[in-house]
């Protein structure tokens, strides 16, 4: 048992979740996701954390001893990384209380004393302004109906000299062509559940199962340039904006324009003092 005394997160006294009909439809498509992970599958999804950090130039003792916060955490697996980093407590807020439960329900869960999980939303971060050392939100702004606002509270919650990494979808390229194509088709006649089974029975992968089907069935998938992301950083105060590169798309080349087009945008940048 890990022996750091756990912190407790002031929330702002007013705070209450009431989750809006958007948030009620887009939490159900994650309903059956996080829990259909096996044990195995959900440690290879927390080792990619601290194997990128590394990558991108991050050494892991950053995270020692700092106040984190995983917008839209699903499960938690960059939650059990922090706590495993040794962060003076990670928490994760999430819309889909059952990808929280199974979360807690995880080994690693029983294991740390400075972690936490919280069914809240983006759209009103429970915690009171300028907290946090560190803000993660990965793929979760664009389902909102106002990326923006979802920002504006990471920035709020986040101190001076804190830092926010954040991932969106970025514009263009065949692959959201083709997406909307079935977008606009599959949600108006086959219903979310009956395609979730379909891939099921065919043996696709929980997490690739659901690296299609959200983007075919939330409400909103917004997606962004690079000079956009970057802008929000900018206005809203923040210095050493960089991008850094997800593995999997090589999206300098022509090609990988031409499918992914800005693929996805990994944006860290630190709040100005
Ligand atoms: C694609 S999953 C990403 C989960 C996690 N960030 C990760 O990388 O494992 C999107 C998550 O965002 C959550 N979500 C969607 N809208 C949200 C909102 N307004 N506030 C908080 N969480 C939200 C969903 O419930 C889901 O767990």
């Amino acid at each position: 048992m890990n022996e750091t005394p756990i912190l407790k997160i002031p929330v702002r006294p007013e705070w209450k979740f009431v989750p809006s009909d958007i948030e009620g439809s887009t939490a159900k498509i994650y309903d059956n996701l996080f829990s259909a992970y096996d044990e195995k599958r959900f440690e290879e999804s927390v080792e990619l954390f601290p194997m990128r950090q590394q990558k991108w130039g991050v050494p892991l003792e950053w995270f020692k001893d700092k106040v984190c916060l995983d917008v839209g955490c699903g499960q938690g697996r960059f939650v059990t990384a922090l706590g495993r980093l040794g962060a003076a407590k990670a928490i994760g807020v999430d819309i889909n209380e059952k990808g929280l439960e199974a979360g807690r329900n995880r080994r690693w869960f029983k294991e740390l004393n400075n972690v936490e999980l919280m069914n809240s939303s983006a759209g009103d971060i429970p915690f009171v302004d300028s907290y946090f050392d560190y803000v993660i939100c990965s793929g979760v702004l664009l389902l909102m109906p106002e990326p923006k606002k979802g920002f504006d509270e990471l920035v709020r919650v986040t101190k001076p000299g804190g830092r926010i990494f954040l991932s969106m979808y970025g514009k263009g390229g065949l692959k959201w062509a083709l997406n909307d194509f079935f977008r606009f088709f599959l949600i108006r006649w086959v219903p979310f559940t009956f395609t979730e089974k379909v891939f099921k029975a065919v043996g696709v992968p929980p997490n690739k199962r659901y690296n299609i089907l959200d983007n075919l069935y939330t409400p909103y998938t917004h997606r962004y340039t690079e000079k956009e992301i970057r802008q929000w950083f900018e206005d809203a105060g923040f210095e050493n904006i960089r991008r850094v590169k997800f593995e999997r798309y090589d999206y300098e080349t022509w090609q990988s324009r031409l499918i992914h087009g800005e693929a996805w945008i990994q944006i860290m940048a630190d709040k100005k003092k």
